[in-house]
């Protein structure tokens, strides 16, 4: 059975990843330095089936401070490096200095030991890295231009992935994800700060007006298309995975309220800096390649995410 390196095990995507190639018979190898982008809780939480698993052990390890140790890259198949500082907002500021660190200085860690040992790389990259697209549906090749400092560390990754490609023959793919989401999104995330709101019953706020749209992509077919990266994808090959949901924040409020069968109590405030209008994917590429496409349409995974968190109305089951 195979066995991989999965970095930022404890996340959101980085434990469905994770669930699911243990599901699969797979060896994991999962490190995750627990970093304080939010609650470690959540994070323990998320990784309570895997650590049940005799094919699932645990480094926890700060990629961005030292070399991984040897033995956690032994007998290894591949990498999957989801570890990151994600997140836009918080990546202005004196906020930069941890993206730096847990994107670029990680990264360079990583590719470091995946290049020395002949190890595939899937990294997942961002649709942040277009900013304010050129085009929509935006395909692989539209020039980037990320406008916010995390988009900017994405795409710094790309590159530092394709420089060690030239250097030690890496192999790397690189996947850009549009705003996942699904059980276990992070708490910053908007899905589960409106889910958070339901619940409690707590204002939820809207940045901006409501008309910024996103294309999500539920978080078992962004991880069906890891896995697929993994297994089939051409050498320095780069996709988009999109969901192919486009809905306006205003729209997915309403759609929460609908399935929850309650109302939501709405503020609207400021526009965040460096948030883009609009992220759509033209999932072309991926579709013709590795043969994905996305299985949940939006109100399906909502309804899911809703459910995990015991928000769902009994009638909208
Ligand atoms: N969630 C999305 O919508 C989305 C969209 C585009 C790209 N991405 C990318 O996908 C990946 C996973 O995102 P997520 O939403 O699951 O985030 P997450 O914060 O839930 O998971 C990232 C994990 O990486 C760990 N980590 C961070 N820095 C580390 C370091 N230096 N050493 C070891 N571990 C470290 C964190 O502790 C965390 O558990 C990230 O690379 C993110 O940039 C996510």
């Amino acid at each position: 059975m195979p066995r991989y390196l999965v970095t930022g095990c404890a996340g959101f995507i980085g434990s469905t990843l994770t669930d699911s190639l243990l599901a699969d018979g797979c060896e994991i190898v999962g490190v995750d330095a627990f970093t304080d982008y939010y609650d470690r809780a959540a994070k323990e939480a998320a990784l309570r089936d895997a650590r049940d698993r005799s094919s699932f052990t645990l480094l926890e390890h700060d990629l961005a401070t030292g070399p991984l140790p040897a033995d956690a890259l032994e007998g290894l198949d591949g990498v999957f490096h989801m570890a990151a500082r994600p997140g836009v907002r918080a990546s202005w500021g004196a906020g930069f200095e941890a993206y730096v660190s847990d994107n670029i200085l990680a990264t360079h860690a990583v590719a470091d030991a995946a290049g020395a040992r002949g190890l595939r790389l899937v990294f997942a990259s961002s649709s942040s890295i277009y900013g304010d697209a050129l085009a929509y549906p935006t395909p692989e090749d539209t020039p980037p231009s990320p406008i916010s400092p995390y988009g900017v560390t994405k795409l710094a990754c790309e590159h530092l992935l394709n420089a060690h490609a030239r250097d030690s023959g890496l192999e790397h793919v690189a996947l850009r994800y549009f705003t996942v989401y699904g059980p276990r999104q992070r708490p910053d995330m908007a899905f589960t700060r409106l889910v958070a709101a339901l619940v409690s019953g707590s204002e939820f706020e809207i940045y901006g007006d409501g008309s910024q749209s996103r294309d999500f992509t539920f978080v078992a077919d962004a991880v069906a298309a890891t896995i697929a990266a993994m297994r089939d994808a051409p050498v320095g090959a780069t996709y988009n995975v999109g969901g192919g949901s486009e809905a306006a924040l205003r729209d997915v409020v309403a759609l929460v309220e609908q399935l929850a069968g309650r109302p939501l109590n709405i503020r609207y405030g400021e526009r965040a800096a460096g948030d883009v209008k609009r992220t759509l994917a033209d999932t072309a590429r991926i579709r013709a390649e590795l043969k994905w496409e996305p299985r949940t349409d939006l109100r399906v995974g909502l309804a899911a995410q809703l459910d995990a968190a015991g928000a769902l109305a009994a009638s909208a089951g």
